[in-house]
């Protein structure tokens, strides 16, 4: 399956917004994805567009205002159809080096404490997962804090 790599556009915010509840096996998430990642955010992140110019996967991440040398992915999502076949991978590896190029030597997501999925997808990419914080983002909110190095150990 081969895929077109651009950066995100607030334009594709309807498409994105369209399948994000069914993308994470239904949660409702929307509310945590609003229009202006897509607007402020849109240099530092990424959609990849399949053979029929649908989404079939996207990335929303910045450089932290607060903690310039400190990547942060807020979101990313890959089409059910193509997932398995390394394009989560390829958004992470593509990110890694834009953070790279702007100076971040880490990188940080946050992730529901239930979504054993994204765990292991970070786990798999080399992260560090926490231990469940309890109400993280509000009451009944857990979140587990995945970090990882960009800087690539010699030894
Ligand atoms: C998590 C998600 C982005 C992974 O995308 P993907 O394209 O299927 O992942 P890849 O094929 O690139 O896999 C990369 C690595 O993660 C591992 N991985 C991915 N999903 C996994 C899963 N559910 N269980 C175990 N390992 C998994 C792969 O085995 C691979 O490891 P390897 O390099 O050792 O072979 C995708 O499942 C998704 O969109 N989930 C719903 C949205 C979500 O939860 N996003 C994350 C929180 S914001």
């Amino acid at each position: 399956m081969t895929v077109t790599w651009r950066r995100l556009s607030p334009s594709d915010y309807d498409d994105v917004i369209a399948v994000l509840d069914d993308w994470w096996g239904g949660r409702h998430m929307s509310d945590m994805l609003p229009r202006l990642f897509f607007e402020q955010f849109r240099d530092t992140s990424l959609v990849a567009v399949d053979g029929d110019g649908a989404i079939a996967a996207f990335i929303v991440a910045f450089v932290s205002p607060a903690e310039p040398d400190l990547g942060y992915i807020h979101f990313v999502g890959v089409d059910p159809r193509y997932r398995g076949q390394g394009l989560g991978a390829e958004a992470y590896r593509r990110t890694f080096d834009a953070f790279g190029g702007r100076g971040c030597t880490r990188v940080k997501a946050v992730t529901s404490a239930a979504n054993v999925d994204s765990q292991a997808f970070h786990r798999a990419l080399g992260f560090a997962v926490s231990e469940s914080v309890v109400d993280y983002d509000g009451p009944g909110e857990d979140r587990v804090v995945l970090t990882r190095s960009l800087v690539i150990d010699p030894h």
